[in-house]
């Protein structure tokens, strides 16, 4: 049986990529930010060279949102490119066989045509507020092609769209709009409040894809596909803010009202990425954004603390 490391195996993607290997019977290899540093490069060069890995799944990162990019740039920077440097050389050093490294949508150009299509990479300014991100997803990329093209190095680059699922971020100072809205209604329901309050207008439309076809997208692109260029991972299409918020409230039943407070920014006003390339390749997403929902809700009730 082959080896397989997931580097980053605790965290949201990590740990669906680790349910999905399971499904078929395989128990990859994860090790803690505690027992190895990723940013350490001795470190993660000994490990790679004791380990005897075949397959590296890279979904360790430093990630966060608008604020934490603002106001830690050096750190998101740093410690992206530190992991990745690290991961691929030590991989392709120990004789990894295959490398999928996980990108992100961000690394498109801020006014790049909808659906956000892969050629577009490089093509146009990034948005400002998380360019520290993006440039450090972007030479990760960079790397990939630069280790296949000089050494013949597997190595892949994945870039999903927004994702949601079991393990999500619902600390509402710094998650993402649909696990934050979960927390909202849940909140406003158990304590009988008369409405929730939903950032922005409601009209900007976003794309979300439950983080286990993620998982199951990242483990067909690694049977099935070796090339330098990059591929999209998205559900394929978007839907308004209002109607996720309708959607949430439906799924915490959740019978008050929703108001929107206009003088909150709404951001861009869509964002959906092209993903014709990996449908030819062969693969669908499965799980509806309503039971997606539905599911994360469970894992959230029986998961996080209440206030
Ligand atoms: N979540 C999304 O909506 C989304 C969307 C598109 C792309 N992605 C991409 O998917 C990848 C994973 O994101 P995620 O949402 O799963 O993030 P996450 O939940 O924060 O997981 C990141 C993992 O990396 C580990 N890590 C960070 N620094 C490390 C270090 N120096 N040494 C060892 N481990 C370290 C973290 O461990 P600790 O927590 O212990 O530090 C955590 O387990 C990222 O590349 C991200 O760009 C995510």
């Amino acid at each position: 049986m082959s080896r397989i490391f997931v580097a980053g195996g605790g965290g949201l993607v990590g740990s669906a990529i680790v349910r999905r290997l399971e499904r078929d019977g395989i128990e990859p290899l994860v090790a803690s930010h505690d027992q190895l540093d990723l940013c350490d490069q001795a470190a993660v060069d000994e490990w790679f060279a004791e380990s005897d890995v075949e397959q590296v799944y890279l979904a360790a990162a430093k990630v966060g949102g608008i604020h934490a990019n603002d106001t830690y740039p050096a750190e998101f920077m740093q410690v992206n490119l530190a992991i990745q440097t690290n991961v691929i050389h030590s991989a392709w050093r120990h004789g990894v066989k295959k490398l999928a490294f996980l990108g992100s949508s961000c690394v498109y150009p801020k006014l790049a045509p909808q659906p956000l299509s892969e050629d577009c990479l490089l093509t146009g300014p990034l948005e400002p507020t998380n360019e520290w991100y993006a440039i450090a997803k972007i030479a990760g990329i960079k790397m990939c092609q630069a280790y296949r093209k000089q050494y013949g190095f597997d190595a892949i680059s994945i870039m999903p769209t927004n994702l949601y699922g079991p393990g999500d971020n619902f600390d509402l100072k710094n998650s993402h709009v649909l696990p934050a809205l979960l927390r909202k209604f849940h909140e406003a329901k158990s304590s009988r409040a008369e409405s929730v309050d939903v950032w922005g207008s409601g009209n900007p439309r976003r794309e979300f894809l439950h983080v286990d076809d993620l998982a199951d997208a990242c483990v067909f692109l690694m049977q099935n596909y070796s090339s330098a260029d990059i591929v999209n991972v998205g559900w394929g299409k978007d839907i308004s803010i209002r109607e996720l918020a309708e959607l949430i409230r439906a799924v915490v039943e959740f019978r008050g009202q929703l108001k929107f407070d206009a003088s909150k920014p709404d951001g861009t006003p869509r964002k959906l990425l092209d993903t014709s390339k990996l449908q030819a390749l062969g693969w669908q997403p499965a799980i509806r954004l309503d039971e997606g929902i539905a599911s994360t809700y469970d894992w959230y009730r029986s998961h996080v603390e209440f206030p």
